[in-house]
């Protein structure tokens, strides 16, 4: 069985303890003047800004939408939201590194999160994830991330490719998964669960 890699917290999750740079003075809410935002970010982040009653609840699609933009989370993207929401960098920086999901250090382009929590781990989720880890070492565009549940167990084990759920996944279809995702193609698409018939059509025998 692999051996599962912890990082120094503990977590087989990287980077929620990275702390704050104290030495540096509080940012201010961006003044519009000096901070350009691309025409198409303002559009899509005052769009969700005016679905919530409190502006503020529209933080996560905001940053879901600096993400797109910019490929990540990056400090000028943040400080292009923070200056369209009216909040300081630090508040949408708070909410972004609270969240695996967003990237705050720059990433490869394709995101392949495996789910390593219980229902997954006791289907073979870890040598799963290792499998992709190797097979993906050297390949500076997609990042493999360990994650807690994804809320796909009925699929167990399973993984997202760039938010599309594949599984259950054998440890004999990595490869073409890999190929997948480094080809822009569909990941594996009879395993993913947006294809699947919401009920599966069983023959009906005799005097039913
Ligand atoms: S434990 Fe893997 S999706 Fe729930």
């Amino acid at each position: 069985m692999a051996e599962v890699r912890r990082f120094e917290h503990g977590s087989r999750v990287p980077g929620w303890d990275a702390s704050v740079d104290l030495r540096k003075d509080p940012a201010g809410v961006p003044d519009p003047a000096t901070t350009p935002v691309p025409a198409e970010l303002r559009a899509e982040i005052e769009a969700q800004m005016a679905k919530y009653p409190d502006f503020r609840s529209a933080a996560l699609p905001a940053l879901a939408a600096v993400q797109r933009h910019h490929g990540w989370c990056s400090p000028e993207g943040i400080e292009q939201a923070a200056c369209v929401m009216r909040l300081t960098p630090g508040y949408l920086t708070a909410v972004a590194t609270f969240y695996d999901m967003f990237d705050t250090v720059p990433t490869g382009r394709n995101r392949v999160y495996v789910c390593t929590n219980i229902s997954c781990s006791l289907r073979g989720a870890d040598e799963l994830c290792h499998r992709i880890e190797q097979l993906t070492a050297d390949d500076a565009d997609i990042q493999v991330k360990h994650f807690e549940c994804l809320g796909a167990c009925d699929i167990a084990p399973m993984v997202s490719v760039n938010g599309i759920y594949v599984g259950p996944v054998e440890l004999d279809e990595v490869d073409e998964l890999i190929d997948d995702v480094r080809n822009d193609r569909d990941p594996l698409p009879r395993k993913q669960l947006r294809l699947r018939p919401s009920a599966d059509t069983l023959p009906m025998g005799d005097g039913q």
